[in-house]
């Protein structure tokens, strides 16, 4: 019994097999029920009682040194199957980091769920734009310095489609395709031909605000520039409104806040004025309803937009603009108790 089980030892031991056909005949020649080692096992019994204890251990030694070499002949069958010797390509190299949101889509998020709880829903239009949406239909003059190629960055085999320099474009998409009662927020990103530095960029990003139904008045504006000021910098903002000019609305302004710095005191980033401005508004000047093909004898309109990376600078300081295109995770994953 010692000399057999000897035997197949060695025949194990130098087992071979090139496929997964030879390696199941293997299998099956020594593991299977009517294998070579349940036969063994089987006469086990007729083994002489002082000699079980040696051909009983000989035997388990078998057992499992067959197992043994049969599961690493599979194994390596397995790996040879995708060519990578034994190396599993799919697992990462370094666990996988949780990315975070992005500080300009938190302040984004904010200013759209203010929004939203005022009935305003999303409207989105093209960052490739042709002249009309972005100026013609928004009473910029043919003159206008905005309408510039310094300014603007036009496609150079067609001087009518442009990189859209301001969300206001989309109102014009909107009120051309409905009717009032229009009440839309649309953020988005736009472009200008600015010189990259800590303070401006090629691209930004704004959000856009557009009222427009029966009876809309300055009022309804300002009690709404006053709520979002209060919900997006805290309960104990003021906001002023300075006049100002823009082309697509009549009157306009500019709103501050009260520096949210300093509480209206007075520090290096309201530059010691105690106010910061954060965006422009006015009423929709009606030569725009009626170019989109809404009656201004009728309707009456609100307007307002805003930079988000202005919102973002005066939420959390960042001082260069630049961070946030970086894509440095350093400075992303400082956001990741904001939202
Ligand atoms: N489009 C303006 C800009 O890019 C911002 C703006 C000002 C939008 C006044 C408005 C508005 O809707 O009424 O500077």
């Amino acid at each position: 019994m010692i000399a057999k089980i000897e035997q197949l030892l060695k025949e194990v031991e130098a087992m071979h097999a090139s496929n997964a056909e030879e390696l199941e005949a293997l299998r099956i020649k020594y593991l299977s029920k009517k294998g070579a080692i349940n036969n063994l096992m089987a006469d086990f019994r007729n083994v002489a009682a002082e000699q079980k204890k040696v051909v009983g251990m000989k035997l388990n030694e078998l057992k499992t040194m067959a197992q043994d070499k049969i599961n690493a002949l599979k194994e390596q069958f397995e790996n040879q199957d995708n060519g990578c010797d034994g190396v599993d390509l799919t697992r990462s190299a370094y666990p996988m980091e949780l990315g975070t949101r992005h500080p300009l889509s938190i302040v984004k998020n904010e200013i759209i769920d203010i929004f939203a709880r005022l009935g305003f829903s999303i409207a989105e239009g093209p960052e490739i734009e042709d002249d009309w949406h972005v100026f013609s239909a928004l009473n910029f003059a043919e003159d206008h310095p905005a309408r510039d190629m310094q300014d603007t960055f036009f496609i150079e085999s067609h001087p009518d489609i442009l990189l859209r320099t301001h969300t206001s474009s989309v109102q014009t998409r909107v009120m051309e395709a409905s009717q009032p009662p229009i009440r839309i927020i649309c953020p988005g990103r736009v472009y200008r031909n600015e010189a990259i530095s800590y303070r401006a960029h090629c691209f930004f990003h704004q959000v856009e605000a557009l009222y427009v139904d029966k009876e809309v008045s300055f009022t309804d504006l300002k009690q709404v520039l006053l709520l979002f000021a209060k919900e997006m910098f805290g309960a104990d903002t003021k906001i002023r409104l300075r006049p100002s000019y823009f082309p697509f609305t009549e009157p306009s302004a500019e709103m501050d806040i009260s520096c949210n710095i300093c509480g209206g005191k007075g520090c290096p980033f309201c530059k010691h004025t105690g106010w910061v401005e954060i965006l422009g508004c006015g009423m929709v000047d009606p030569n725009v309803l009626d170019a989109n093909g809404i009656d201004s004898k009728i309707y009456s309109g609100y307007a307002l937009g805003m930079g988000i990376e202005r919102i973002t600078n005066l939420k959390y300081q960042v001082k260069d603009l630049r961070m946030f295109s970086e894509n440095d995770t350093r400075f992303l994953k400082e956001f990741e108790a904001a939202y």
